[in-house]
């Protein structure tokens, strides 16, 4: 008999041999091993394959690249308001909000492990995080984007980026283990992260509940399970209720407590319902208030006494953990706008949620002033009603999308709040891409890292090679950061699964410096938000920004040569300069932006079907193909018309300079701030589109300067949320 106790051991002979058999064969064990030889395993656990209790402690330095004091759209510059801000509207104390963009993986550990983590204490801990990973197979990195000034304006379909695209592979690749093992770390590291007293929710859909609730069980603890909310979001008509099946219109959202009986909860309650109103408050007093009768005991002689419960002194009904009130906000936004009211709150991403349900789980689990982290943050919901609850916050998002919808949407909030007299924070965006390059190669000592950190130069090698021939450019070895020539030109490449970053360039440079070579080109899937491309022309350098299109991974197209590497994008901006004396006034004015996007659209003539449209993306332009309902032939109408159909958002910092980039490191133990060599983007005056204002203002605000040379940063976001900035001498 074998039995596992007290943390031995008991195999029977049989068992023993059995098992020193197969590792001799260097074969698996079979599976009834499993709990015949590791700890007492009473409890029914989740596991899958790849199962590990290793948590990644790796410490980013986190990169502010841009900083959203007191938003301007007109010219009233620093009006001094409140205690938060100061007469230039810069705020002057206490916690910066913060939007960051990457792997919250990385971020979560750099959160946790990193210096960062002081400040988060500081303001208490972070009291509540919701959030709302993908949980469907979906196509999560897809945007719908609207062109020009219509409101009602054509649309295209933006396809995932490579990045993005390894980021899903990652979670999907091996199907539910993949996804299980994904959002199992991320949880490890959600829970150390949490206050004493905080709270998680997390949103999730049929497919994965039932796995992320045992996971979470794990992690948190069966005792800290406080409710599984069922969100019924819906109604069993229109087109999901075709078919036989039972209509779906549920998810679930699971809240656990990091210590239950320490957990901030507040009671919440909801409007009566009209039923229940008329069936129970029918009673009206002599000075028209509505009550009830309630029974509070009964008298000496067996009758029940009654006591008036008033309808305005009544809280409403208690919540249950069936939401019902709340509809979704799409699949059927008609449905959303005829219960919640408001359009307004529609950004066209596709998973956005109500606002009105993250409401009640921030007033539920988090008081005014405490921190709320949403690391999955989207379009940005959660940190929308934290603003606006009082609430500080931290969100983050994998897509520059995301990121930067989610930026608008909190500028659009910040200019509410302002404009009626309430009180809001500054937010910064940051990168956490800097040194994630050296993070991906850098791995460890033991043996399977070896073995890993192998394959990873081995992918790499091949990925470069493609990379080269795409570009018709052949390898070189005599280089530490250049790996090929084209002509007279050096040839660099960017990793496959990260953004080029300034430092990767800021290397590049240095070394073709030291070797006297001023060319070269460098080709990347992607750059680093706030990335200053003219920074290293004003060095004497002759160098290339390119595009790598994802049509490299079409082999028949590299063999073909028709891979087009395109340029990253170029800001033309006019200084203005008026008044005189000491003090002058500066403007800036938007004079042209180019790009040269292409997206790989397939053999769209022949898919199209007869009295069908579609947009597509070719050789920079945003093109509307149509197929004839009668004659099918095929008509192509240039959609971007005009250069500024491109721009979505942008910005000016009239005096780049005056903030540098400090950080915090840690060295020798000891915490260290330094000066990373760059500049913070303050974000003076911004002017950029929404769902419902189209327009686009090309001539900033003029802000008042004294005599001296300034350095003036302008920015500009296209349509795919890619930023470009672009820095000007002006003298004043
Ligand atoms: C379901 S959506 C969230 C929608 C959000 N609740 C809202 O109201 O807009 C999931 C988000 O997770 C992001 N995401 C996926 N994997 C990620 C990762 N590893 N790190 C950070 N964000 C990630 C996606 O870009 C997407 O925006």
């Amino acid at each position: 008999m074998t039995n596992s106790k007290n943390n031995q051991i008991f195999l029977s002979d049989n068992e023993k041999r059995d098992i020193t058999k197969f590792l001799e064969a260097n074969k698996p064990l079979p599976d009834k091993y499993r709990f015949l030889l590791f700890g007492d395993k009473n409890e029914v656990e989740l596991v899958w394959n790849g199962k590990s209790n290793e948590v990644t402690n790796v410490v980013l330095p986190f990169q502010v690249i841009e900083q959203i004091d007191e938003p301007r759209e007109g010219k009233e510059f620093g009006d001094g308001r409140g205690t938060l801000f100061d007469f230039s509207g810069k705020q002057v104390a206490g916690w910066t909000n913060k939007l960051i963009w990457g792997d919250n993986k990385l971020i979560l550990s750099s959160l946790k492990n990193g210096p960062m983590r002081k400040e988060i204490e500081a303001q208490g801990g972070l009291k509540l995080i919701y959030i709302d990973p993908p949980f469907d197979v979906g196509a999560d990195f897809s945007m719908d984007i609207t062109i020009g000034d219509k409101e009602d304006g054509e649309s295209f379909t933006k396809k995932p980026s490579v990045i993005e695209e390894v980021a899903f592979r990652d979670t999907w690749g091996n199907g539910v283990d993949s996804y299980v093992a994904m959002i199992y770390e991320r949880l490890k590291l959600m829970h150390e992260l949490l206050a004493e007293n905080g709270s998680i929710y997390v949103h999730c859909g049929i497919q994965v509940n039932h796995y992320v609730r045992l996971a979470m069980e794990e992690i948190f603890g069966k005792n800290n399970l406080v409710s599984e909310i069922i969100w019924s979001y819906g109604t069993p008509s229109g087109g999901r209720a075709s078919g036989t099946k039972l209509v779906k219109i549920h998810e679930y959202i699971l809240h656990f407590a990091k210590n239950y009986d320490n957990r901030i909860e507040n009671k919440i309650y909801l409007p009566y319902a009209e039923k229940y109103l008329k069936d129970w408050f029918k009673y009206t007093d002599e000075n028209g208030r509505v009550y009830r009768q309630r029974i509070r005991g009964k008298s000496s002689d067996g009758k029940p006494i009654y006591e008036r419960q008033y309808l305005d002194e009544s809280p409403g009904e208690p919540a249950s953990t069936v939401w019902k009130d709340i509809k979704q906000i799409y699949a059927d936004p008609r449905a959303f706008k005829a219960n919640q009211g408001d359009y307004s709150e529609i950004l066209d991403y596709p998973t956005q949620k109500p606002e009105s349900l993250i409401e009640r789980i921030i007033n539920a689990s988090s008081n005014e002033g405490d921190l709320v982290a949403d690391f999955f943050c989207g379009s940005g919901t959660t940190l929308a009603v934290a603003e606006k609850l009082g609430r500080k916050w931290i969100g983050s998002d994998l897509g520059k999308f995301g990121i930067h919808t989610s930026r608008k949407r909190m500028i659009g909030i910040q200019r509410e709040l302002k404009k009626a007299g309430k009180d809001f924070r500054a937010f910064e965006i940051l990168n956490v891409g800097r040194y994630e390059r050296e993070s991906f190669l850098d791995t460890n000592n033991d043996l399977r890292a070896e073995e890993k950190a192998k394959q990873a130069e081995r992918k790499e090698k091949d990925f470069i090679k493609l990379i080269l021939s795409a570009y018709k450019a052949e390898a070189v070895d005599s280089f530490v950061n250049v790996v090929g020539k084209k002509r007279d030109r050096l040839v660099a490449i960017g990793p496959i699964n990260l953004p080029v970053s300034q430092k990767f360039i800021q290397e590049i440079v240095k070394e073709l410096k030291e070797k006297n070579i001023t060319k070269v080109d460098v080709l990347g899937f992607d750059y680093e938000m706030g990335l200053i491309f003219d920074e290293f022309v004003t060095q004497g350098m002759d160098i290339a920004f390119k595009i790598i299109p994802r049509e490299v991974f079409d082999k028949r197209a590299v063999e073909r040569g028709q891979v087009n590497f395109y340029d990253v994008a170029y800001i033309e901006a006019k200084p203005i300069v008026t008044g005189r004396g000491n003090m002058k006034e500066l403007s800036i004015e938007l004079a042209d932006f180019s790009v040269f996007y292409n997206q790989d659209n397939g053999a769209v003539e022949e898919e199209l079907k007869a009295g069908r449209s579609k947009v597509i993306i070719e050789n920079g332009q945003v093109i509307k193909v149509t197929k004839d309902k009668d004659t099918e032939l095929v008509s192509r109408e240039v959609l971007t018309k005009k250069w500024s159909d491109w721009i979505d958002y942008w910005a000016v910092d009239y005096n780049f300079a005056d903030r540098k980039e400090i950080i915090k490191v840690i060295e020798n133990d000891k915490e260290k701030e330094v000066w990373t060599g760059d500049y913070i983007f303050d974000n003076e005056w911004q002017s950029f589109r929404t769902k419902k204002n189209r327009n686009l203002e090309f001539k900033s605000a003029p802000k008042e300067l004294p005599k001296g040379d300034y350095k003036v940063a302008v920015k500009v976001v296209d349509i795919f949320g890619n930023d470009t900035t672009r820095v000007i001498d002006v003298k004043i």
